[in-house]
């Protein structure tokens, strides 16, 4: 048994729906009991030493702890080619990306970039991604493998494609089929692992795969569907030419049965109301990727118009397009994004996003995303005086809001000080 000693921040609502007050729980000198790598008890430290005065004590004095990150879409076999310099998101996939992802054939480099895609998550304190993969199996067994290795929750699939992309990275129907499902077969819902089915987006696949991959979710339908929606104006230009019966790009999805409450979709920058109310409709989520979207130069995410219908939003790296492995930073574009939509993202709804927002859009909101009890114990110790120029700000602070927006705007991984996954100090 361990005890983590410090101010504890945790979700009771969400608080973009309810006021902050009543949405979060914040305990000074707070206790974290964890056994056998779950949450057993969230109190005041002492009540919880004196409860159990053999657990060892981690003491973080005063310092944050909150939920560990969740990233909910990311792409790790980009990790390589972050920062690269580029026109818009075409290009930047056949310049860049597709070479790129042809290298994880090889076990080797589909391992090694694995492992270091996910030791920059922790140091970020990032504790679970949803991933894309590459078309080949070989990067998705690899990236099981590395997270298995940490104890890790990650959501990844192999990346379905079979037109309009470089012959060496098309799969066929039914090798998208056999080979997603032999990959469901092997690793979904094994230790911490959870399968998401990954059309990569509506140009790169025939309507028959499309048809297929609906086919093999309804087979396995606890499995996740992650996937593109929206994300620049070529991009749903090209999907109008290449399904001239679609309604509009979401009804592409519709079609073949892939908008339902387990699909996360990504970027989904401009959408029309239809589409907005079919999302509504069927529960479906949306991952906000605020870096990305200005990296590549895809446009202003509207998260007032997906509250405004309660849609799910999670927070997202979109790494490689997106320029950061870190949360914070992502938390820091979010807020200016909003900012030129008259929206002022408040720092519990900032930290909301990128926790219980993420965890529901990845329909893990009963297991991950809060300091409860029964949550897995991954957790994030944050040092809110990480910089000079972030403590000489934070020391004028007037309340506990004031003390951490600071490092929502200019923090990165030098904040984070610990990383706890499954219960352990990384
Ligand atoms: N759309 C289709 N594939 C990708 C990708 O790899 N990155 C981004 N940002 N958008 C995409
Ligand atoms: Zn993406």
């Amino acid at each position: 048994m361990k005890i983590l000693k410090g101010t504890i921040l945790s979700f009771k609502k969400n608080p973009f729906f309810n006021n902050i007050e009543e949405s979060v729980n914040i305990i000074e000198d707070g206790g974290i009991l964890i056994k056998n790598g779950i949450i057993a008890e969230v109190d005041n430290f002492l009540t919880i030493k004196k409860k159990n005065p053999l657990a060892k004590t981690y003491d973080y004095g005063r310092h944050l702890i909150t939920a560990g990150f969740i990233d909910c879409h990311m792409h790790y076999p980009q990790t390589g080619i972050i920062s690269s310099f580029g026109k818009r998101l075409i290009n930047w996939l056949n310049v860049y990306t597709f070479p790129e992802e042809k290298k994880f054939i090889d076990p080797e480099y589909a391992s090694k970039i694995a492992s270091l895609t996910l030791n920059l998550c922790l140091q970020n304190g990032t504790t679970t991604v949803s991933s894309f993969c590459t078309s080949s199996p070989t990067s998705v067994n690899k990236f099981f493998e590395e997270a298995n290795k940490r104890e890790m929750c990650v959501v990844a699939g192999k990346t379905c494609m079979n037109r309009n992309a470089p012959e060496y990275l098309l799969d066929t129907v039914n090798s998208s089929y056999d080979e997603s499902k032999k990959l469901i077969e092997k690793w979904h819902k094994t230790n911490r692992l959870v399968y998401a089915i990954s059309p990569r987006f509506a140009p790169t696949s025939t309507p028959k795969q499309l048809e297929c991959l609906g086919n093999l979710w309804s087979e396995f339908p606890d499995c996740l569907m992650q996937t593109h929606l929206s994300e620049q104006e070529e991009e749903i230009h090209w999907v109008k030419n290449l399904f001239p019966n679609a309604k509009n790009y979401l009804n592409v999805y519709e079609q073949f049965d892939l908008v339902r409450e387990n699909s996360i979709f990504g970027h989904c920058i401009h959408l029309s109301d239809k589409e907005l109310d079919i999302l509504q409709e069927r529960n479906s989520s949306v991952a906000h990727c605020p870096t990305s979207n200005l990296f590549i130069g895809s446009g202003i995410f509207n998260l007032k118009s997906f509250n405004k219908k309660k849609i799910k939003v999670g927070l997202a790296t979109d790494t490689g397009g997106g320029t950061f492995f870190s949360m914070l930073k992502t938390m820091s574009e979010t807020y200016k994004i909003s900012q030129l939509s008259q929206f002022s993202i408040h720092p519990a709804q900032l930290l909301w996003l990128a926790t219980m927002g993420s965890s529901t859009a990845l329909n893990l909101q009963k297991e991950i995303g809060n300091i409860e009890k029964n949550y897995f114990a991954d957790l994030n110790v944050i040092d809110l005086s990480s910089t000079q120029e972030i403590d000489q700000r934070k020391s004028r602070a007037n309340n506990i809001w004031e003390a951490i927006f600071p490092t929502l705007i200019m923090g990165d991984d030098r904040a984070i000080i610990s990383t706890w996954v499954n219960g352990n100090e990384i």
